[in-house]
């Protein structure tokens, strides 16, 4: 699908990091102009360079809480608003939990106020999280959660959850154009070496030679989904979905974190041993989503976990510096085993 750049402007805040740099550039291959603000706080400057190379792309370092920013972008116009601008990672919540609560709240509202000046449609990237420590499987989005408002995690949680409630409230009161995403682990290239999620730090760390540390018992279930099909997710959403409403993305196969540990080391070729230690912080035990209704609207999951494990292995080794033969990170096979063609990144329901 090609799209012309006068008419298709995009503002990714948060593009910087792992699913915004995927998105820009699916956008950019497609025609569209992508301005990126992002404050490089979990984000990578490498990112950014790559998406640079694009003559309609342009990227402001600014941190989306700064209310300068409505004065800073006032003069351009967009005609969609991808917020998914907020630190990540569990480990990180000790000490970004302010900023994580900051970003959603505050930089949410920043950037719907200028997505209301554009009359654009705004995207906010919420998460699984939302849906807590799950005592219902798997999680449709009628389901409210099991969340600590004070809990370890809360800041993170309750940041997102703060954040739809926002963006639907603006939705309903200004008429903004608003879609809310809730997003299930996703991995794939672009994932910095420092990510202590979950298949980065596996990955990184059998990459050095170190052991592999699982918390708890190893038999808590997560989801995975590639990027791409998370991009595909997002734009379908953006494109074919309902103003006001929540999205699962996600992918469709439970796995526990030891089983993963299994994969990763058979994606790759990896030897290595996991150590097993208590939790630092309150862990979920599983999180399961129900992609229905986003699958009513034409999305499917298409790319295996062992080909993108092994696609994202090969772009951190990359990021890394370290050669190997036959390691170029090229797409990663869909689950029928073949490769998609070029062009066929995008999906019918780009924006
Ligand atoms: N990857 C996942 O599995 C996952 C799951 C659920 C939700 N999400 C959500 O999707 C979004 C993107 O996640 P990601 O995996 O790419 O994480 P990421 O950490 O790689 O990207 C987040 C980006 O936001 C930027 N940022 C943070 N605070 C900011 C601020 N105040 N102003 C400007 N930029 C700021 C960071 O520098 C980073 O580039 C996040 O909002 C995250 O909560 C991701």
């Amino acid at each position: 699908m090609s799209m012309n750049s006068n008419e298709v402007r995009c503002l990714i805040a948060g593009g910087a990091g792992c699913l915004g740099t995927n998105l820009a550039r699916r956008l950019l291959d497609q025609g569209a102009h992508v301005d990126v603000v992002d404050n490089l706080s979990t984000g990578r400057q490498a990112n950014v360079d790559r998406l640079s190379r694009h003559l309609n792309f342009d990227f402001i370092k600014m941190d989306i809480t700064d209310p300068a920013i409505c004065r800073q972008l006032q003069r351009r116009r967009y005609s969609h608003v991808y917020n998914l601008a907020c630190p990540t990672g569990v480990p990180n919540i000790k000490r970004l939990g302010e900023q994580m609560l900051m970003a959603s709240s505050a930089g949410t509202l920043n950037l719907l106020k200028i997505a209301r000046r554009c009359k654009a449609k705004y995207l906010f990237a919420s998460t699984a999280e939302a849906y807590g420590d799950p005592d219902v499987f798997p999680q449709h989005e009628t389901y409210v959660g099991r969340v600590d408002p004070v809990g370890p995690r809360s800041a993170y949680e309750e940041g997102k959850r703060f954040g739809e409630a926002l963006t639907r409230f603006w939705g309903g009161k200004y008429g903004v154009e608003v879609r809310i995403v809730r997003i299930f682990n996703t991995y794939g290239p672009a994932m910095s070496p420092k990510d202590q999620r979950v298949i980065p730090q596996m990955l990184t760390r059998l990459i050095a030679g170190h052991p592999v540390p699982i918390y708890g018992d190893g038999m808590q279930t997560r989801t995975f989904l590639h990027v791409d099909d998370l991009v595909s997710g997002l734009l379908i959403v953006v494109d074919k979905g309902v103003s006001g409403e929540v999205y699962n993305v996600g992918g469709d196969e439970q796995i526990t974190v030891r089983d993963l540990f299994g994969a990763v080391k058979k994606a790759t070729g990896l030897a290595g041993e996991a150590v097993f230690r208590d939790h630092f912080i309150d862990d979920h035990r599983g999180r399961w989503p129900d992609t229905t209704k986003l699958q009513a609207l034409g999305w499917r999951p298409s790319i295996s976990l062992e080909a993108g494990i092994r696609q994202s292995y090969q772009d951190l080794l990359r990021s890394l510096g370290i050669k190997q033969a036959g390691a170029a990170a090229g797409p990663a096979h869909r689950r029928d085993g073949s490769a998609p063609a070029s062009g066929d990144r995008s999906q019918p329901g780009s924006p």
